[in-house]
């Protein structure tokens, strides 16, 4: 549907995220200004019905609604920093992806330039926008969410996290830091059980099971986490300990790449130096929590 009777929206950035982030408003009847440094990236959204403007500074003042979404945060600055952008009563969802602490400095900088300011993250690729798989996470002032959600639901699941800026970008990375070590480890596994001749689609249900067991711990282990108390409910560390040596002899012994048990056992054993060998596993946040080249 392409009856543009929704809020006005714009896009600046019209990579291949930007495209699909402009293209969802245009589906849900947005009517939607468009900018982007090379403009025929914005030809077939301008089929489809986007208004093209011929500057950055014209398009923010197509509407009082802006998403940015390019490379990073320094392109951003470079696109609006210029004393010609006015910025003053617009509302500025920034969709790149960065650090939190470029987070927070850019709403500082958006604030004193009179702007409303949302810090988001995309946890989709392009093709997901306008679905509810599209996980889009926001942070900032609460209002300033809320005053634009039903325009923003058009791009997926929208969330609101919290009114620190920073905290889009830290859950971003978090998740990030979950998938990687999920696919890790079964990849790990994989390895292991080809050298007996299992064909990793074989073992990929099992390794699913596996990996929704131990996510069903977490909610558990994270009370102990927050009540810093970790009494060894179902194993001790020092049980896990034995059983990542296991993990490394068997590794090592059908030759396939042991690095990450022994990263996992070193990580263990510096928490049992320290004491926390009767421990439970979540005890290991304090070796996380700290700075370790
Ligand atoms: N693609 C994904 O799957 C995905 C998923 C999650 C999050 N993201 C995030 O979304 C953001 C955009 O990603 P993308 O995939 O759309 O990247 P992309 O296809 O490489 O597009 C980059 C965009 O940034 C613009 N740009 C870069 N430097 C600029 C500058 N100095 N001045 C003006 N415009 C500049 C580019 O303009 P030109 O077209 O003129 O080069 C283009 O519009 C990134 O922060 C990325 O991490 C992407």
């Amino acid at each position: 549907m392409n009856n543009n009777t929704g809020t006005p929206v714009t896009v600046i950035g019209l990579g291949l995220m930007g495209q699909a982030l402009a293209g969802a408003f245009l589906k849900a009847g947005h009517p939607t200004t468009v900018w982007n440094r090379t403009t025929s990236k914005a030809d077939q959204l301008v089929a489809e019905g986007a208004l093209l403007a011929p500057t950055a500074g014209d398009a923010l003042k197509a509407g009082s609604l802006t998403i940015i979404c390019v490379t990073d945060y320094q392109a951003m600055h470079e696109l609006l920093g210029g004393s010609d952008i006015e910025l003053h009563g617009t509302t500025l969802i920034n969709l790149t992806s960065g650090a939190s602490a470029q987070a927070r400095e850019a709403a500082q900088w958006a604030e004193q330039r009179g702007a409303h300011y949302l810090d988001g993250a995309i946890m989709a690729i392009p093709p997901a926008i306008g679905t509810a798989e599209a996980l889009i996470l926001h942070s900032g002032p609460q209002s300033d969410f809320e005053a634009h959600k039903s325009t923003l639901d058009a791009l997926g699941t929208v969330t609101y996290l919290g009114a620190d800026h920073g905290l889009a970008s830290l859950y971003d990375v978090a998740g990030l830091a979950m998938m990687w070590s999920v696919l890790n480890a079964w990849l790990q596994g994989t390895a292991l059980l080809r050298t007996a001749g299992v064909d990793a689609a074989t073992y990929a249900p099992f390794a699913q099971q596996i990996a929704a067991g131990v996510a069903e711990w977490l909610p558990g282990y994270a009370e102990q986490i927050d009540s810093d108390s970790f009494p060894a409910e179902v194993s001790a560390l020092e049980t896990d300990a034995r059983a990542m040596a296991h993990l490394i002899e068997e590794s090592e012994a059908v030759g396939v790449n042991a690095e990450l048990p022994k990263l996992i056992k070193a990580i263990a054993d510096r928490s049992i130096a320290a004491g926390h060998g009767g421990e439970q596993y979540p005890v290991l946040i304090e070796e996380f929590g700290k700075p370790r080249d």
